[in-house]
C-alpha cells in the first residue's frame, strides 16, 4: 500500500504540514500508550493477532453452512454488517449467484427488503449468521426474528440449532441469551472493540469465510502492516494521510471525498464512512465523509467536484492490477473512431482517466491524497481496513474528539422507543 501525497502539495504549506505530522506522531504515541496500559475500546490495534486462535473455529462453522445451505442472511447493521459486506462487494464475481448465496438483513426496516427476501427463502435451506454486540439493536433483532422463526417451521428446530450463529458479546444480552437457550453455536464481539473497528473479529471474519474467501489472508494483511509495535517511525503513512485530514479541516475543507475507479470498492466506501463519521462526527466538528465512484459518478457529481463550493478534498483508492486485460476492441466501420485506441486495454484506459481526473481536480482546487494497492485481494483489504482503522484512531484523537464512542447514534433509538 502507497500513499501519494503530492496532490496535496500545493494546498498545504510545509511547515503546517510538521507541525501536523508531530500532533499525530503524539496522536499515534498516545494510542500506544493507552493500548499498553490495557486502556477500553483498542483491543482491535492487535486483532490480527489475538483472533488467530479462532480462526480454525470460524472456519469450521463456515464450512458447515456452506456445505449445507443454499443461502446465509447475515443479520446485523452499522459496524455488525458493513465491513463484511465491503469485503465480500469487493472479492466477489460482479454477475451470477455465488454458493451459497450471501444476503444481508437487519440493516434496514423497510418492510418490503424483509418480506421479499423471505419470499425469496421459502423451499430453500438457508443459514443466519446473526451480529449484534449489544444484542439488542432493532433492525437486526426484528429480522432475526423474521428469518429465524421461518427457518424453525420450514427445516425444524434441530436444522436451525445447527445453521444459526450468533455473535455477541458472550456474557450478557438479548442475543447471548437466545443463543443460549436455544444451544446455537456462538462468538465473541470483543468487549473491547466497537462496532465499528471489529471486521477482522469474527464479525467480519466468519460472514466472509462463509462467502468462501480467504480470512487468513485478510488478518495476514492486516498482521504485516501491524506497525504501531515497531514504533511511530514505522507509521509514516498513517500520520501522513491523519495529518493532511486535519490540515484540511483546519484549513476549511469540511467534506473529505473517497473516491473509487472500481465499483467492486464501493462498499469499502461505505464501511469507510462509518468508519470516520461515527468516530470523528461529534461535539459539532469533524470532516463530513462522502463517496463517489468514478468515472460513474464524473456524469453526476463530477461537476460539483470541479467547479463547485470548494469545501472538499479526495482520497482516491487506486488499484493498480485488475483480474482481467481486454482491449478496446477493433471495428471494420470505426465510424465511432476509437479504432486508434485498439491497442490499450480498458484498464489502461481506466488509469489514464485517474491521472487525468485527479489532475483537474487539483488544478480546480481540490486537494488529492492517493492510495495504491497493487491489487483487490483478502491480502491488500486487509491492510487497508487496519491502515484506516488507524488512521481513524489518530486522526480523532488530533481533532480532539474521541474516535471510539457514538453517543449521538442513541438519540433516535430513543424517539423510535417512545414513540411505538
Ligand atoms: O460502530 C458501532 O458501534 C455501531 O455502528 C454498531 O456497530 C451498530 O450500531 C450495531 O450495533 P450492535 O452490534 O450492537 O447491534
Amino acid at each position: 500500500m502507497i500513499l501519494d501525497i503530492t496532490g496535496s502539495a500545493k494546498f498545504v504549506d510545509a511547515e503546517e504540514l510538521q507541525e501536523a505530522r508531530q500532533e499525530a506522531v503524539d496522536a499515534m504515541q498516545g494510542l500506544i500508550n493507552d493500548y499498553e496500559q490495557g486502556e477500553n475500546w483498542l483491543g482491535w490495534l492487535s486483532i490480527a493477532a489475538d483472533i488467530r486462535p479462532t480462526i480454525d473455529k470460524i472456519e469450521d462453522a463456515a464450512r458447515r453452512l456452506r456445505n449445507d445451505c443454499e443461502a446465509v442472511v447475515m443479520c446485523g447493521i452499522g459496524g455488525s454488517y458493513l465491513g463484511a459486506k465491503a469485503v465480500i462487494e469487493a472479492l466477489k464475481p460482479h454477475f451470477g449467484k455465488t454458493e451459497p448465496e450471501i444476503l444481508f438483513a437487519g440493516n434496514n426496516l423497510a418492510q418490503d427488503y424483509i418480506v421479499e427476501m423471505s419470499n425469496y427463502l421459502k423451499g430453500k435451506k438457508f443459514g443466519i449468521v446473526c451480529i449484534s454486540k449489544s444484542g439488542t439493536t432493532l433492525e437486526t433483532a426484528i429480522a432475526f426474528r423474521v428469518f429465524r422463526n421461518q427457518m424453525e417451521q420450514e427445516s425444524g428446530e434441530e436444522f436451525a440449532a445447527r445453521h444459526i450463529v450468533c455473535i455477541t458479546d458472550l456474557e450478557k444480552g438479548a442475543l447471548h441469551d437466545i443463543a443460549v437457550m436455544n444451544g446455537y453455536e456462538m462468538f465473541e464481539v470483543p468487549g473491547n472493540i466497537g462496532g465499528r473497528y471489529s471486521v477482522l473479529s469474527a464479525v467480519g471474519l466468519l460472514p466472509i469465510a462463509v462467502a468462501g474467501y480467504d480470512i487468513r489472508q485478510l488478518i495476514a494483511g492486516a498482521f504485516d502492516f501491524y506497525r504501531p509495535h515497531r514504533g511511530v517511525e514505522a507509521c509514516g503513512e498513517i500520520i501522513d494521510y491523519a495529518a493532511l485530514r486535519n490540515i484540511m479541516y483546519r484549513n476549511g475543507k469540511k467534506i473529505e471525498l473517497f473516491v473509487d475507479f472500481d465499483p467492486r470498492l464501493r462498499y469499502l466506501g461505505e464501511w469507510w464512512k462509518q468508519l470516520f463519521g461515527e468516530s470523528e462526527g461529534k461535539e459539532g466538528k469533524g470532516l463530513f465523509p462522502a463517496s463517489v465512484s468514478y468515472t460513474t459518478d464524473l456524469h453526476s457529481l463530477g461537476q460539483y467536484v470541479q467547479e463547485g463550493e470548494r469545501h472538499l478534498f479526495e482520497t482516491v483508492v487506486s488499484v493498480e492490477h485488475g483480474k482481467y486485460e481486454m482491449e478496446v476492441p477493433r471495428t471494420k466501420d470505426n465510424l465511432d473512431k476509437l479504432n486508434k485506441y485498439s491497442w490499450y486495454t480498458i484498464g489502461y484506459i481506466n488509469s489514464v482517466a485517474e491521472k487525468g481526473v485527479r489532475m483537474a481536480h487539483i488544478d480546480g482546487g481540490v486537494p488529492n491524497l492517493r492510495i495504491a494497492i497493487p491489487q483487490i485481494n483478502e491480502y491488500h483489504l486487509g491492510q487497508l481496513i487496519y491502515f484506516f482503522e488507524l488512521v481513524c484512531a489518530v486522526s480523532g484523537r488530533m481533532l480532539g474528539v474521541n474516535p471510539f464512542d457514538q453517543p449521538g447514534v442513541e438519540a433516535y433509538k430513543a424517539n423510535i422507543k417512545k414513540l411505538l
